[in-house]
């Protein structure tokens, strides 16, 4: 059998006292798209941080490639942040950076690269993503869907193994969200391995291999995107399910 890429086993995290998250586990193969969907407060952006260790998890493990990651082993917990981008619903950019500046940063200051070296692939990166026109402009000159493009082109820079995206087109106004799903989707194609927090269900329902339903800090039902929207076992899958179709139209 193959290994996970990223193997996720148990992990729980409890802010005073509630569990915001109970017992996760999750096994993501090498270009897997997997959906987090869930009501808000199930716990979704949690589980990302801690799979990013953004947040540090009272319990359980994570591998990547095989390999454990331990929280305290701090060299190795910056090598694995870098392995595994995280794109947030409010783009994190630095508003005091052009666009280029925002994705050379990393390259130059974590991963060592010479200015030259970074900047050229800056600039392939932000090309990448569309933006070549708009590589020295700041993220107050830029829409809300290009800021979101310069992050993705900042997390693809540190040629990241998995990329893990929390609502990314969440701040979005509805006609900018469109261009930000195309670059996710052709990362997608071009066999990038992510987990993605969205309600964006017929973005969702044609790429996703697996949608994992999260409810009250819960992996409650996983399955492909025909058994999640349309057979779901569990009869609070269905409920959030056809209210979300409701609000984000039909998947098929
Ligand atoms: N830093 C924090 N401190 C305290 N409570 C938090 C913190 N982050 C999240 N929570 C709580 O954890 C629960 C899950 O939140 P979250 O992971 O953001 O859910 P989702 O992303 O699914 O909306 C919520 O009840 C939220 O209020
Ligand atoms: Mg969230």
């Amino acid at each position: 059998m193959e290994t996970p890429i990223l193997r996720i086993e148990n992990v729980s995290k409890r802010y005073g006292k509630k569990d915001v998250l109970k017992g996760a586990s999750l096994d993501v193969n090498k270009g897997d798209l997997k959906i987090l969907i869930g009501p808000s407060g199930a716990g979704k952006s949690t589980l990302l941080q801690c799979i990013n260790f953004l947040v540090k998890p009272d319990e359980g493990r994570i591998w990547l490639e095989g390999r454990e990651i331990h929280y305290a082993q701090k060299r190795d917990l910056y090598a694995y942040r870098q392995k595994v981008g995280m794109i947030f619903q409010d783009f994190n950019l630095f508003d005091h950076l052009s666009a280029l500046e925002n994705v050379k940063i990393g390259m130059v200051k974590v991963r060592g690269m010479a200015h030259e070296q970074a900047q050229e692939r800056a600039v392939m990166e932000l090309e990448r993503v569309g933006l070549k026109e708009h590589l020295h402009k700041y993220p107050a000159q830029l829409s809300g869907g290009q800021k979101q493009r310069v992050s993705i082109a900042r997390a693809l820079a540190m040629d990241p193994k998995v990329m893990l995206l929390d609502e990314p087109t969440s701040a979005l106004d509805p006609e900018l969200i469109g261009e930000v799903l195309a670059v996710i989707r052709d990362l997608g194609l071009a066999g990038m391995t992510m987990i993605m927090a969205t309600h964006q269900i017929g973005f969702a329902s044609s790429l996703a291999c697996e949608i994992i339903f999260m409810e009250d800090g819960r992996i409650v039902e996983t399955g492909t995107p025909e058994k999640i929207f349309y057979q779901a076992e569990c009869a609070r899958t269905r409920e959030f399910c056809s209210k979300i179709t409701e609000l984000y139209g039909e998947t098929r």
